[in-house]
């Protein structure tokens, strides 16, 4: 049975550190499903449909073993029907954990079979999120260290910016 694990998120826009965490679960699952996070009483910068056009793009070298998906409802639900173990996030700092704690135990209660795994950012991602990359587009930031050429340039096109 090939390992499957699920890396959750909004990834409005994804980031050089969702990238890298992406990467680094590949050697610990066979496959990887990407999934995009449908809420639509959040204000986002890409719809859904752009974010996952734009995810597969970016991972497009890394073959079949990612797939790139959208789900609605609850992750566990959408995490069993892909047949997947396990729930992937990435950890910066310590403060992220109060959040994903939460969210791994609530995940727990709901489903005991699927466990969540945290990978912790690399250094040089540890102060990115797509909230604060967006903020720095806008105000006209260089964004280069943050998103690849491909995100930058989908974020300057969507913000109209050269
Ligand atoms: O990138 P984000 O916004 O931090 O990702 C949050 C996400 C998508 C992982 C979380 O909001 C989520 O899993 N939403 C689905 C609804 C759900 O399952 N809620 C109960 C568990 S907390």
């Amino acid at each position: 049975m090939p390992r499957k694990g699920v890396f959750p998120g909004t990834f409005d826009p994804f980031t050089r550190g969702h990238n890298d965490i992406v990467r680094r679960s590949l050697k610990i699952f066979d496959e990887v499903i990407v999934a995009v996070l449908v809420n639509l009483d959040k204000k986002t910068l890409f719809s859904v449909g752009e974010r996952l056009d734009l995810i597969a793009r970016e991972l497009g070298d890394l073959g079949d073993r990612v797939k790139v998906a959208s789900f609605s409802g609850l992750l566990v639900d959408f995490a069993r029907q892909s047949g997947a173990t396990a729930i992937i996030r990435g950890l910066r700092a310590i403060s992220d954990y109060d959040y994903e704690a939460q969210m791994a135990l609530m995940n727990r209660s709901l489903c005991e079979e699927i466990e969540t795994i945290f990978l912790i950012s690399r250094e040089e991602n540890s102060y990115i999120s797509s909230s604060l990359v967006k903020q720095v587009a806008t105000l006209g930031g260089a964004v280069t260290n943050l998103l690849s050429p491909l995100m930058e340039q989908a974020v300057k096109d969507k913000l109209k910016l050269k």
